[in-house]
C-alpha cells in the first residue's frame, strides 16, 4: 500500500447522506488524516414533522442527494480506495450508499471497501480533539483504554488492548441512550432529534439552581457493564403524567443527569477495574457538552487521558468512515461483505 492514500467514503446508515475524501497516512503505529472534505446533507428537517427518521423518506432523500453532494466534491481525481458504511442501520438507507458506491467504483476504476458504522465512531477520537487542534489520540500511550460509544442506535462499552484489538465489555439492553434523549424529548413537546434540544432546554434552569428530580439510574448498581434506559424514559413518563405543572427544564435537566451519571459511573468502574490508561467516548451523543464536562472530571479524577472528538465528527459523517477504512486495510481483517447489514455490531 502507498504511503498516503485518500480514501473517498460514503455515509448513509440514517438520515444524513455524508460524503467525505481524507488524506490518510502514518500506518497504524501512528495513524494521520487530513480531511479534503467532508459534506454532510442532513434531512433532519424532511424527518421532522415526523418526530424520527422514516426509513422510506430516507431512502428517497439519499438517492436524491448522493448525486447532488458527489457533484459538489471538488478532490474526487485523487481517490485511492472508496469506502462505504454496509452496516448497521437502516438497510434501505445503507442500501442506497452501497448503490452509489458501486457506480462510482466503475466510473473511477478504484477498489470499493464495506465499513461498519460503529468503527466510523469508535475511530472519530484519531482527529485532532476539540480542545487543541493539534492534539491527537497517541495510540503508543493510551491502552489499554475505556471507549464508550453513544448514538441513537447504540450504548456499548469496549475494553481496547490497541487500535484494533477490543473486547466488548458490556452495551444498553433496551433503548440506546440517544434513544432515551429522543424519546424524552418527544415527551417534552421538543423537536427531533432531541438530545441536542435536552441539552438547550436543561440550561435554561436558572443559575444556581440544581436539577431537582431523583430519577433512576437504572443498573448502576449492578457488576456488569449493560446498561437499560428504558426504565428512565418511562419514569419520565409517569413524572409528566403525575406532575403536569412541573418545569419542563427542570425535567429535561434531571433526565439529562441521570443518563449522565450512568453513563460516567459505569465507565469510570471499567477504567478502574481495567487499569485503562485513557477514556474515549463517540457517536452523537458524545456531542453533549455535560457529558463531556462530567467524563472529563471523572477522568481527572482517575488521573487517566480523555478523548472526545470535535463536536462535528460525533454525529454521522463520512470522514469517519474513511478513518475506519484506513484502519480497516492496514490490518489483516476478514472483508466485510458490500451488502446492508442492518444488525451489524462492533
Ligand atoms: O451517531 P448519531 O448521529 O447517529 C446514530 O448512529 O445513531 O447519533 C444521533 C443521536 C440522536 O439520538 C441524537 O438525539 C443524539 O445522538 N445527540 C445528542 C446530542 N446531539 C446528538 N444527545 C445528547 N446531547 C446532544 N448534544
Ligand atoms: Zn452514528
Amino acid at each position: 500500500m502507498k504511503a498516503k492514500i485518500t480514501i473517498l467514503a460514503i455515509e448513509t446508515s440514517c438520515d444524513e447522506t455524508g460524503m467525505a475524501l481524507v488524506r490518510c497516512s502514518g500506518g497504524i503505529k501512528r495513524p494521520r488524516f487530513k480531511i479534503l472534505e467532508n459534506i454532510v446533507s442532513s434531512q433532519i428537517p424532511i424527518h421532522r414533522p415526523f418526530g424520527g427518521v422514516v426509513p422510506n423518506l430516507a431512502k428517497r432523500e439519499h438517492i436524491k442527494n448522493l448525486p447532488k453532494v458527489f457533484k459538489k466534491l471538488k478532490h474526487v481525481k485523487k481517490t485511492d480506495v472508496i469506502a462505504v458504511t454496509v452496516g448497521p442501520g437502516l438497510e434501505p438507507a445503507l442500501w442506497t450508499g452501497i448503490n452509489f458506491a458501486e457506480k462510482i467504483t466503475q466510473q473511477l476504476k478504484k477498489p470499493l471497501m464495506g465499513v461498519n458504522h460503529l468503527e466510523g465512531h469508535l475511530y472519530s477520537n484519531l482527529l485532532p480533539q476539540k480542545l487543541n487542534a493539534k492534539q491527537r489520540l497517541n495510540p503508543k500511550i493510551i491502552f489499554p483504554a475505556i471507549a464508550l460509544i453513544v448514538s441513537g442506535g447504540h450504548t456499548i462499552l469496549l475494553k481496547m488492548r490497541s487500535l484494533t484489538k477490543w473486547e466488548k465489555l458490556g452495551e444498553t439492553l433496551d433503548d440506546a441512550a440517544g434513544e432515551a434523549f429522543d424519546k424524552v424529548a418527544k415527551m417534552l413537546e421538543l423537536p427531533y432529534p432531541g438530545g441536542p434540544e435536552i441539552e438547550k432546554l436543561a440550561l435554561s434552569l436558572p443559575k444556581g439552581q440544581k436539577p431537582s428530580i431523583p430519577f433512576p439510574r437504572p443498573m448502576l448498581n449492578q457488576k456488569n457493564y449493560n446498561f437499560s434506559f428504558s426504565g428512565l424514559k418511562t419514569s419520565v413518563l409517569y413524572y409528566l403524567r403525575d406532575h403536569p405543572d412541573s418545569k419542563k427544564e427542570n425535567i429535561a435537566a434531571s433526565f439529562q443527569e441521570a443518563a449522565i451519571d450512568v453513563l460516567v459511573k459505569k465507565t469510570a468502574s471499567a477504567a478502574r477495574e481495567f487499569q485503562a490508561k485513557s477514556v474515549m467516548i463517540s457517536g452523537g451523543v458524545a456531542a453533549n457538552k455535560p457529558l463531556n464536562n462530567a467524563m472529563r472530571q471523572k477522568t481527572e479524577e482517575l488521573k487517566i487521558k480523555f478523548w472526545s472528538p470535535d463536536f462535528k465528527f460525533n454525529t454521522d459523517n463520512a470522514a469517519v468512515i474513511a478513518i475506519a477504512a484506513y484502519i480497516n486495510l492496514l490490518t489483516k481483517k476478514k472483508k466485510l461483505p458490500l451488502q446492508a447489514n442492518g444488525n451489524l455490531t462492533i
